[in-house]
């Protein structure tokens, strides 16, 4: 029997779909899932896409892979992983790799990469973003893991991941858990894009009154401009869709509580431990959290709002579409300094600018944006802030009087728009050059005599606040 080039285990939608997308580009592919009813079924549903090697059990699927072996794990992170990684160590030889392809912690890769290099197994954490679509059609692929183990598997990942300009969205992220941090900053990122997709509909529909349908043409519209993104190609999708039921516009009859896996509360709590404000992602999950709360939101609902609640102009659409894209640039710059932090922290050394290369196609934030973020890092790998990128500078500087208006718009009619407001909050603090910070040192020293330094002389202070208030050397 011919052995095959990779394997597949776990074979819910996304590892039937990677299968299918590794068999269509010619490598024979072993397939192997805990009920051997859904390989039995992936083999002849689309056997004829390629060469499948259905396995009953995990010894099997084993011992029909090719050397070094790599094997490709799709099933739910958590507990399971481990168990699968387990079974699967037990079975393999040195030399061997393990991908796993699910959203997992990064520190969870972390202990997992550092407990298989022991037994000279190669673990490869591996973001894979695009949904179910990605995995047939090319996803964007973030492996991190060793070197060696990128030799053996780079290629084959780079095959399968979608193209853009004729590259691959897949390159070795870096070590151990780079892939998975990298994949969670991405669903971070995601999240945010998501809030400030969701604030535009919301104040374009509260203040001008517009309907669903007609504001899946004006995001239809900004498809067409810098704005241009999967995730906007599809907000205009959903805002057109009618429920069947009963003639409304599906936004309408959709529970409006957002759920959550984890990964963007993952990022907010890594960012909090490496001191990186991801204030755009944190208000994306705070906003989710908010709105899973519907008993205290029925007890706010009669508080007091503003008196008015709609503004005429259309040229709102413009300012909304200006603040968006601001408040977006926030958002990935944000994400991208945290990648920046964790690189240093871990010692990833992580390529920026080859990140931003690997999102422009396959995954869920892909967008044209994102080559401006490569050609950013292109220009300067030290880039402090894409902020300082002076396409972006200039961009920001083209928005951000239409940005202020919309805040302001947000706050007069009362409609919640924390996305905007604290992107506008970061880069209005960013770019000061004194910050209040100072009397937050003062307050510290006060209260807790936790000294300050002095922006004319080195050193540390303290001053004696509850005795005569003169200033000594800490
Ligand atoms: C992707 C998506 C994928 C998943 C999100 C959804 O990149 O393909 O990000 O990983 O759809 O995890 O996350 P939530 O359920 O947390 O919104």
């Amino acid at each position: 029997m011919d052995l095959a080039d990779i394997g597949v285990t776990g074979l819910a939608t996304m590892g039937r779909n990677l299968a299918r997308n590794l068999a269509r580009h010619g490598y024979a592919v072993a397939v192997h899932n805990r009920s051997h009813g859904r390989t039995q079924q992936l083999v002849k549903e689309f056997g004829g896409e390629g060469t499948f090697v259905p396995s009953e059990d995990l010894a099997g699927f084993v011992a029909s892979l090719k050397r070094p072996r790599r094997v490709i794990i799709m099933v739910k992170a958590g507990a399971g992983t481990d168990a699968v990684i387990d079974q699967l160590a037990e079975l393999m030889e040195p030399g061997d790799m393990i991908v796993d392809g699910g959203n997992a912690h990064f520190e969870d890769t972390r202990r997992r990469e550092a407990a298989l290099r022991e037994k000279g197994l190669h673990f490869v954490g591996t973001g894979i973003s695009g949904g179910e679509e990605g995995a047939l059609h090319g996803p964007s692929i973030m492996p991190g893991g060793s070197k060696e183990s990128w030799e053996a598997l780079g290629p084959i990942l780079q095959d399968i991941a979608a193209q853009v300009d004729g590259v691959p969205c897949s390159v070795h992220v870096g070590p151990d858990g780079a892939g998975h941090f990298v994949k969670m900053v991405h669903n971070g990122i995601e999240y945010s894009d998501m809030q400030l997709i969701a604030e535009s509909y919301d104040l374009l529909r509260q203040a001008l009154g517009a309907t669903p349908a007609e504001l899946a043409e004006v995001f239809r519209e900004w498809n067409r401009g810098e704005l241009d993104s999967y995730l906007i190609e599809i907000t205009a999708e959903v805002l057109d869709q009618v429920d069947a039921e009963t003639g409304k516009p599906f936004v309408d009859v959709v529970v409006d509580q957002a759920e959550q896996k984890g990964t963007g509360r993952w990022t907010v709590q890594s960012a909090l431990d490496l001191g990186v404000p991801v204030t755009g992602i944190a208000e994306a999950t705070f906003a989710r959290a908010l709105s899973g709360h519907p008993e205290q939101r029925a007890a706010a609902a009669s508080l007091a709002g503003p008196k008015l609640s709609g503004v005429e102009g259309r040229e709102l659409v413009e300012d909304v579409r200006q603040a968006l894209y601001a408040s977006k640039i926030v958002a990935y710059a944000q994400g991208f300094d945290q990648m920046a932090a964790a690189s240093k922290e871990y010692g990833w050394d992580l390529d920026l600018g080859a990140m931003a290369t690997i999102w422009r196609g396959g995954c869920i934030i892909r967008a044209k944006f994102l080559d401006r973020i490569r050609a950013a890092y292109d220009a300067d790998p030290q880039l402090p802030t894409l902020l300082a990128d002076p396409t972006f500078a200039a961009a920001l500087e083209t928005a951000q009087e239409s940005w202020r208006r919309v805040v302001t718009t947000a706050v007069r009619t009362g409609v919640p728009t924390p996305g905007f407001s604290s992107a506008l909050a970061y880069y209005d603090a960013l770019r000061r050059d004194r910050l209040p910070a100072a009397l937050v040192q003062g307050l510290r020293d006060y209260f807790g005599a936790h000294t300050y330094q002095r922006v004319d002389k080195e050193g540390s202070f303290h001053t004696d606040w509850s005795g005569d208030r003169t200033e000594s050397p800490a």
